[in-house]
């Protein structure tokens, strides 16, 4: 059998591969995973069910049923203050298929998209399989992992159209103040440009409160918001994420989609119109404990030798420097699991800015959290 050129000598991302490794492992204390360990609520499985004896066994509404749309128009509206009609909303396969799909539909061949990196790893191949060209923008720690103002304007080019954009941000769970996203909304006027913005862990934000981009004056008609219940919802397995953005945009996302996976299972948006209604109460409570988590993992992180860590900002993500101990991410990272079985994922991983840095994802309980610092401080006292 011959693959396509393309992807014969596909390998598999940084992050995958500590996956494989873990799998062949025992006894690891995984802070590798980048989901919510509590499992989804029952009254949401409830729902679903209710809603399968109901007969909603059938093909979905190419764009989602327009109940849980509306669901999503309320929830943001509710939340973060954003006015959107269900018209502006397309319900997809998990938060990964928006990205996807809304490239397909903007990029001409060759156009040019800029990353914000250290930044969730899909994004550049999802660039590339949509004919276009990824534009790293690099950040600094000092700078919140934020883009700079001159940094983004040093990758403009005449064929830039998209920035895509993800705060809080996965990896460093940092969170772009409304302030620089005010700088970015001038850049992004200035260049008439489109911008894709992941706001996926909106509801876990440990620092101010979330802004949608697209509530910055003038942003909305350029904005597509891309969230998902994955994160805040605990509904990883259930494969439901959503876009909010302009109509026509929504209408080809639903089509080109309409050619991949034609709609999104009936009983996830079902209950998911119940998580979106229901719920608001255990997105405290769940925020309650992650932050916790990683006030302690931080806190624990900076007694360390050679390691330093920012206090936790979103999602469920510390972003620790490793550069004191003079190992490159990768190495340090190896080593930390085989030495001393905890898993966590190289900062390089996600972009060449990343180096010097691990991603920790504190989606453990306490307990477990406290016995791989344990095992960490120990490593790092045997360098
Ligand atoms: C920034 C970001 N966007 C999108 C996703 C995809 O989420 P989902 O599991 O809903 O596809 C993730 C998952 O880790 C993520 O970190």
């Amino acid at each position: 059998m011959k693959l396509a050129g393309r992807y014969s000598k596909m390998q598999p991302s940084g992050m995958v591969k500590i996956f494989q490794a873990i799998e062949k492992m025992e006894g690891v204390l995984n802070l590798s995973i980048g989901e919510p360990d509590f499992d989804t609520e029952h009254d949401i499985v409830d729902a679903a069910a209710r809603a399968a004896k109901e007969g909603f066994t059938h093909y979905p509404p190419l764009q989602g049923f327009l109940d849980v749309r509306v669901a999503v128009c309320d929830y943001w509206k509710r939340h973060h203050g954003l006015d959107a009609t269900p018209e502006e909303v397309y319900m997809g396969v998990g938060g990964i298929q928006s990205p996807h799909l809304a490239l397909q539909a903007l990029l001409d061949p060759g156009e040019e998209v800029i990353l914000v990196e250290p930044c969730f790893p899909p994004y550049f191949l999802q660039v590339e399989n949509a004919g276009g060209v990824a534009v790293p923008v690099k950040t600094r720690e000092e700078n919140g992992f934020a883009p700079a103002a001159a940094d983004l304007e040093n990758a403009v080019t005449p064929r830039t159209r998209v920035l895509l954009l993800n705060s809080p941000c996965n990896p460093t769970g940092r969170v772009i103040s409304r302030e620089q996203m005010e700088e970015i909304a001038a850049f992004v006027a200035r260049h008439d440009l489109f911008v894709l913005s992941d706001e996926i862990y909106e509801s876990l934000i440990y620092k101010g409160g979330h802004v949608a981009f697209a509530t910055l004056p003038g942003m909305k008609d350029r904005t597509l918001t891309m969230g998902g219940l994955s994160k805040s919802h605990c509904m990883t397995g259930w494969r439901i994420g959503y876009a909010i953005g302009p109509a026509e945009l929504i209408r080809v996302m639903t089509l080109i989609a309409a050619n991949q996976t034609y709609g999104l299972n009936t009983l996830t948006q079902k209950g998911a119109v119940w998580a979106l209604e229901k719920q608001d109460a255990k997105l405290l409570e769940r925020r309650k404990i992650f932050a916790e988590r990683m006030d302690y993992v931080a806190g624990r992180l900076n007694k360390m030798k050679g390691v330093s860590c920012a206090p936790a900002e979103g999602a469920f993500y510390l972003f620790p420097s490793v550069k004191g101990t003079g190992l490159s991410s990768e190495k340090f990272v190896w080593q930390l699991l085989e030495n001393a079985h905890v898993a966590t994922i190289p900062g390089s991983a996600f972009g060449t800015s990343g180096e010097g840095y691990i991603r920790i994802a504190c989606t453990q309980s306490l307990k477990t959290l406290t016995e791989a610092m344990d095992r960490m401080a120990t490593f790092l006292d045997s360098l």
